[in-house]
């Protein structure tokens, strides 16, 4: 290591120190290439960069320099990099997080005017995190490319038929993105011949398609075509930018019986004319598994039939379901036999813009409570699968909690300044609480 760049950025601090007067002497001022590019390198650039998601990139000193601010911001209020995921709970693969004393870095970084540092003393950039890559055997896309014509949002769906003849299990779940720029998150939704909703669905599917003129019909919370009306959909998958790919538990996977359907649905930025694409979702399959999973979505069934009431003007509204879930998973969760309970290997949230806080915990017998996952703050945007580190074990006697709260305060942006009463629904003024967990058998 070369001494003479460390003294010169030394010096430099105290001339800071020096000129401030009250900063206190205690440490040496965070250089761009020796303590901000790594991290940016490993937790941004994947998304920030020409031709990627994130608005600016972030590739160079002088790309960064300017927005050091906005930079220490994000990273303080944890938007960035995003991840919803409450600390303190559980450990998660492929957490991207940034611990405390990483935050603190880019804070005194841009408190000490972004410097730069010596180029030479660039040190090793951060590992990238979820990028296990693994063979896939089938993409699944439109029929041809879409031009994204909905703005500031497009929500898309688009109905596939399932090409294989025989019954075969989804092992792993990635994406083939074509317009990076655009694709925002991918939910996939799965129609079995056999569903509980019967053949009609199939009909259903093609009249939202027929009714609407362009390639696909638009659709936001979920598979259904227009706004109040709803059906019970089996996740298939679920992706957004930086989540990398999903593998399937070892030794499981989600069944697909020939014959069935896939809604894909497509959450689409639009940042200008003309922005054709062309996104695949990408599965790798196996001929059989020795526990079948399923994503297992856990609500109040009186929500959707009874409506779940969210008032103007309410600024914490809580909604709540606790129960064993087994019965209500029975009418969804195809092909996993449940009697002896489940093992959770994963979780995911859904709710629409009002959404401030959600929560999925396990309740024992004997009163104590594990949180599986919260999401705090929650985001529309980022809707992703939290993969935990260790399964948790739902056994005869605990009862599962899903918790949403809602804010419908003028004072919440999503409400535009004026709120109106809300309940149930998969329009974009609507609101729903699942908690989606991928489970299997013990
Ligand atoms: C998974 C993709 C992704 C990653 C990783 C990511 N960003 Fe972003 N970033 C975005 C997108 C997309 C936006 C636009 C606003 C939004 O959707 O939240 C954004 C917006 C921002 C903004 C604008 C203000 C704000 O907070 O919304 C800043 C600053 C920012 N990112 C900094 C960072 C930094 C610093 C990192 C790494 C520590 C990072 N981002 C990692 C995708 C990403």
């Amino acid at each position: 290591m070369a001494s003479a760049p460390r003294l010169f950025v030394f010096l430099l601090a105290l001339t800071t120190i020096a000129c401030g007067g009250t900063e206190k002497a205690d440490a040496v001022a965070p250089t761009w290439h020796a303590d901000i590019a790594p991290v940016v390198a490993g937790r941004c650039v994947s998304c920030h960069q020409e031709g990627e998601i994130g608005p600016f990139p972030l590739t160079s000193y002088a790309e960064a320099a300017p927005l050091a601010e906005a930079l220490a911001g994000s990273v303080e209020d944890r938007t960035m990099p995003p991840w919803g995921a409450e600390a303190g709970h559980r450990a998660y693969l492929a957490d991207p997080s940034l611990d405390a004393d990483t935050i603190d870095r880019f804070r005194a970084w841009a408190d000490a005017g972004a410097p730069e540092g010596d180029p030479s003393q660039v040190t090793t950039p951060w590992p990238a995190v979820g990028l296990e890559a693994f063979e896939t055997d089938l993409v699944l896309r439109a029929p041809e490319p879409y031009t994204v014509t909905g703005e500031p949002d497009d929500y898309r769906c688009f109905v596939l038929d399932w090409p294989e003849t025989e019954t075969r299990y989804v092992t792993g779940i990635t994406t083939e993105v074509d317009n990076s720029e655009v694709v925002h998150h991918i939910a996939a939704y799965l129609f079995r011949p056999d569903s509980i909703l019967g053949d009609g669905i199939f009909d259903q599917l093609a009249a939202w398609d027929d009714a609407d003129p362009e390639l696909g019909y638009q659709c936001y919370g979920g598979p259904s075509g227009s706004a109040g009306s709803q059906i019970p959909a089996i996740q298939l998958a679920q992706w957004v930018p930086g989540m990398g790919a999903l593998p399937l538990p070892d030794g499981s996977g989600i069944e697909v019986p020939p014959g069935s359907q896939i809604v894909l649905q497509m959450h689409y930025f639009n940042p200008g004319p003309d922005q054709p694409d062309h996104t695949g979702l990408a599965l790798r399959l196996a001929e059989s598994v020795e526990k079948p999973g399923a994503f297992a979505p856990w609500l109040s069934a009186e929500w959707p039939l009874a409506g779940m009431s969210i008032p103007a003007g309410a600024d914490e509204v809580v909604h709540t379901a606790q129960d064993d879930p087994r019965g209500f998973f029975g009418f969804l969760v195809e092909g996993v036999e449940l009697s002896d309970g489940f093992d959770i290997h994963s979780a995911l949230f859904h709710m629409h813009n009002l959404g401030v806080r959600g929560e999925l915990a396990l309740q024992h017998a004997d009163g104590s409570e594990e949180m599986i996952l919260a999401v705090d703050p929650w985001d529309f945007d980022w809707q992703r699968v939290y993969r935990l580190a260790e399964p948790m074990e739902f056994r005869d006697g605990d009862e599962l909690r899903v918790s949403c709260t809602f804010d419908n305060s003028p004072e919440n942006p999503a409400t535009g300044g004026a709120p109106s009463d809300v309940t149930w629904g998969e329009g974009t003024f609507d609101e729903m609480c699942v908690g989606n967990l991928f489970i299997t058998e013990p």
